[in-house]
């Protein structure tokens, strides 16, 4: 799961529960199509590394993967829900150049993005 804030983007160790940086630039806008993503304080992008899921077909791989970003993105749902924040899950995202802006290897495939900010 990367992290896109206004300082910067940040790679999330679910381990470790830290946010470790990886550009520190402004990348929002880069994470969606519509414009409140560029100011939204909060773009998560979901990011599957296909090179990591080892017993799965090709298309399988996808499969698998996307169904785990349904399952973290719901959490992220119900989160927000509890918290009274604003939160919307994206697929309208323009894929390469996002994968150009975030750095990302060709194995490594933009599921989604979630958006979390304010309600107005
Ligand atoms: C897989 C998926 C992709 C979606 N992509 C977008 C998107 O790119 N932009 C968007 O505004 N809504 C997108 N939606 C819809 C929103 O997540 C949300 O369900 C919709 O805006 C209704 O929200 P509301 O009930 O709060 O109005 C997507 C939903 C799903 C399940």
């Amino acid at each position: 799961m990367y992290v896109a804030l206004a300082e910067g983007v940040f790679l999330y160790d679910a381990k470790a529960n830290n946010l470790n940086p990886v550009i520190a630039k402004d990348l929002r806008s880069a994470t969606g199509s519509q414009g409140f993503v560029a100011s939204a304080p909060l773009n998560l992008v979901y990011v599957a590394d296909l090179s990591r899921v080892s017993r799965a077909s090709g298309e399988d791989k996808i499969l698998y993967t996307a169904a785990d970003v349904g399952f973290i993105a719901e959490n992220v749902y119900l989160y927000c829900a509890s918290q009274g924040l604003a939160v919307v899950v994206r697929g309208s995202i323009d894929r390469a150049s996002l994968t150009e802006a975030f750095k990302l290897r060709p194995e490594q495939k933009v599921i989604l993005a979630q958006t979390v900010g304010y309600g107005k």
